[in-house]
């Protein structure tokens, strides 16, 4: 059964510049062809002297993009006859072909939860003024190019074999010299575990610390991942209200005083930017010593502060192992980077590396390598001061640009800390509305009415300004002020 048609009706995208190689797309391309069933089991596929011809390139390319399809069993030959898809896809291709909906009930349940989480938290758009992103210069990405063929090369035999779960001791080494000095955080390199970043290292503190049903603090509004996983594991976040100092710790003992675990983000609060009062830093260790519960501590932007002296570490002002500390090199570095870090305290290290070690065993050698080497050679801290003066001037040309264009709508907040600043509408427009109207001209903005859980909103619009230089936070920032305008 040939399919006259075929070859002719794809759609081919081939790539001729010299990326990928003409037999690994044809391959690729004639294989999706076969797993969406637009070619059905049994299909002849054309001679490769035809297809050559149709895609203009070599025969060669056609017959080895064939053979590869053959050893994998997407084609088989007839002898005689040419090459089909292999007859025994046939089910597969039934199975794709079916337009009927999976009923919901086929779905299981846990299934079912994952996709109804926030979305909203995906930061993956690139247009200003996406939240999370961040700069690398030049001088970083030489940097970094060096250290990783360094360290490439120097890679042995030890390097390729696993590795200790909790990280390479070089890199622990560095970062518990960091924290201390930076960040006031009490550490021994043995404490502390390195992650993919900070989702890690909350999932991990989430199965170590709590059971089905177990009542936490979350700030409202909050960060939505940590609710998102918090639900995930079947405990029970209770949403505590945020003021102009942070989590209201009266509240939390009132609404849950028996919680298990507090989840926080004091020194850059999410996504308010407010930072927790010294009074009520203590007020919470204090909450947390009587209880018997542990704190959280999210210490996700702490290296880009522009003004005023930093708050140390919560996890710095007691010594009772009630502080799980979490740091990330994925807002300091860049989020690609997929590395973080926690400081455990010694009485739940054995828990916290074991749980570590059955999620995925270890952090990727070769990585954690090149960090260590980025920090013990200082490229890190001066990284760090070079990207904070530029992130100020961007606050800066953010919070100014609106100022001067939309003073009479926005009242924005400038934060000393952190890569995002929030922009209240004062006069009670939904920033939902103007969410979905920045987006059709083309705008990030994040609705922070969307990370309220009980306490009422107040409507703003979260705006990232660390990922784009002056040139771009400008103009966009005066066609946000256009739109609020409207
Ligand atoms: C509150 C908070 N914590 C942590 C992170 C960083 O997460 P990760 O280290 O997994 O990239 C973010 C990123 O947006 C955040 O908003």
């Amino acid at each position: 059964m040939q399919s006259p048609g075929w070859a002719d009706l794809h759609g081919w995208r081939l790539e001729r510049s010299g990326g990928i190689p003409l037999v690994r797309q044809i391959y690729g391309q004639v294989r999706a062809a076969v797993l969406s069933g637009a070619l059905p089991a049994g299909t002849k596929l054309p001679s490769s002297r035809a297809m050559a011809t149709r895609l203009g390139v070599a025969r060669a390319s056609v017959v080895s993009a064939y053979e590869q399809l053959l050893a994998e069993g997407y084609a088989e030959g007839r002898h005689g006859s040419g090459t089909f898809v292999a007859a025994d896809l046939a089910e597969l291709s039934v199975r794709r072909h079916t337009t009927r909906p999976i009923k919901a009930r086929a779905t299981p349940a846990p299934a079912r939860a994952f996709p109804e989480f926030e979305r909203a938290a995906a930061q993956i758009d690139a247009r200003p003024f996406g939240t999370g992103r961040t700069l690398v210069d030049a001088r970083t990405m030489d940097t970094w190019r060096n250290l990783t063929s360094r360290a490439a090369r120097a890679f042995g035999a030890n390097d390729l074999g696993y590795s200790d779960p909790a990280g390479l001791i070089e890199l622990r080494q560095s970062l518990a010299d960091y924290l201390r000095a930076a960040r006031g955080v009490r550490c021994e390199p043995e404490q502390i575990v390195v992650t993919a970043g900070t989702q890690q290292a909350l999932d991990i503190a989430i199965r170590v610390l709590l059971a089905p049903g177990d009542e936490v603090w979350v700030e409202d509004p909050g960060y939505p991942l940590t609710y998102a996983q918090l639900l995930l594991a079947n405990a029970r976040p209770r949403p505590i209200p945020v003021d102009a100092q942070g989590l209201v710790i009266a509240a939390g003992r009132r609404a849950a005083p028996k919680a298990r675990a507090a989840f926080v983000t004091p020194s850059h609060q999410f996504p308010t930017g407010v930072a927790l009062s010294m009074a009520r830093r203590l007020e919470l260790l204090a909450w947390a010593r009587v209880s018997g519960a542990f704190i959280i501590e999210d210490d996700y932007t702490s290296e880009f502060r522009y003004s005023g002296p930093p708050l140390a570490s919560l996890q710095g002002l007691e010594a009772d192992g009630r502080v799980i500390y979490v740091g990330t090199l994925n807002k300091a570095l860049f989020p690609g980077l997929r590395i973080g870090y926690a400081v455990v305290p010694p009485a739940l290290l054995p828990a916290f590396v074991s749980a570590r070690y059955l999620m995925d065993r270890q952090p990727p050698t070769l990585h954690q390598a090149v960090v260590a080497a980025f920090m013990q050679q200082g490229h890190f801290a001066s990284h760090i001061r070079r990207m904070r003066q530029m992130y100020r001037g961007q606050r800066d040309a953010l919070a100014e640009t609106l100022a001067r264009r939309a003073a009479n709508r926005l009242k924005v907040d400038v934060p000393d800390q952190g890569m995002h600043l929030v922009a209240y509408l004062e006069d009670g427009t939904s920033d939902i509305a103007v969410e979905s109207a920045a987006q059709q001209a083309g705008i990030v903005v994040r609705a922070i009415s969307r990370f309220y859980r009980v306490a009422s909103p107040r409507p703003g619009l979260m705006l990232g300004f660390s990922g784009f230089p002056r040139q771009l936070i400008v103009p966009a920032a005066a066609r946000l002020a256009a739109v609020v305008a409207k």
